[in-house]
């Protein structure tokens, strides 16, 4: 039985009172964060830097957390976000320079790397580094901005990776992210993902409980 997870994505939740939205969200069922950096640079939006999630942690979130950093370059930012709390340092390999070195920067503080690909990003940047890897983000949108409708093509990237996950290093995790929503979890999780990291989906409906519920109902009927 390959592992399900719920990793809400709190670009969506309400900033105002952000550690008590994270605790309701948790106490709704999901099984860990996902903490979106953009930079206004890599990505045309600007979010949360290493002293938003050092604060998420003081509040008293201990759930895992996986950092996805949508900045360029990544290098200066690794360390921060370790220190910081972040369980998963997730990036764009494109947004680096040299990507053996920045996976070996996560490597040497013993935190879990992992490599987030665009709809066009090519999966051959996993050939000579798949060993360093412990988690795949495949991105159902274009990143920048939660709200965005899921790009369909998306499925068969995520079945690709899939088998690339199943012949080489079958514990890396499968996550996606972008555009998740109860009507489209199930042919995704068919398809192959173990985590599923959603936005508005869950911050936007009024009833976290409900729809965490449901879209973990929809992925148990696969299995
Ligand atoms: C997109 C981010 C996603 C996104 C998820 O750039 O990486 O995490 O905000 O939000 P939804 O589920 O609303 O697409
Ligand atoms: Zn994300």
């Amino acid at each position: 039985m390959k592992k399900h997870l719920i990793s809400p994505s709190i670009i969506s939740a309400n900033f105002s009172c952000l550690g008590k939205d994270i605790s309701k969200v948790i106490s709704s069922g999901a099984d860990m964060i996902h903490f979106d950096v953009m930079d206004n640079h890599y990505v045309p939006n600007i979010t949360m830097g290493p002293f938003i999630l050092e604060s998420i942690r003081s509040y008293g979130i201990n759930v895992p957390i996986d950092v996805h950093l949508m900045t360029n370059p990544v290098d200066n930012l690794i360390e921060k976000f370790i220190f910081a709390g972040a369980n998963y340092i997730i990036f764009h390999p494109e947004s680096t320079l040299h990507l053996d070195k920045s996976l070996n920067l996560i490597k040497n503080f013993k935190c879990k790397s992992g490599l987030a690909f665009n709809p066009s990003t090519s999966l051959n940047y996993l050939e000579y580094v798949i060993e360093k890897i412990d988690i795949i983000l495949i991105m159902g949108v274009n990143p920048g901005f939660s709200g965005q409708s899921f790009i369909p093509n998306t499925i068969n990237k995520i079945k690709n990776v899939r088998k690339i996950i199943d012949n080489i290093k079958p514990n890396i995790l499968l996550a996606v992210d972008g555009g998740i929503n109860i009507n489209n979890i199930s042919s995704i999780s068919k398809a192959g993902a173990n985590i599923f990291i959603s936005g508005s989906e869950i911050f936007g409906s009024n009833n976290y409980l409900k729809i965490i519920s449901s879209m973990k109902k929809k992925i148990s009927c696969n299995f």
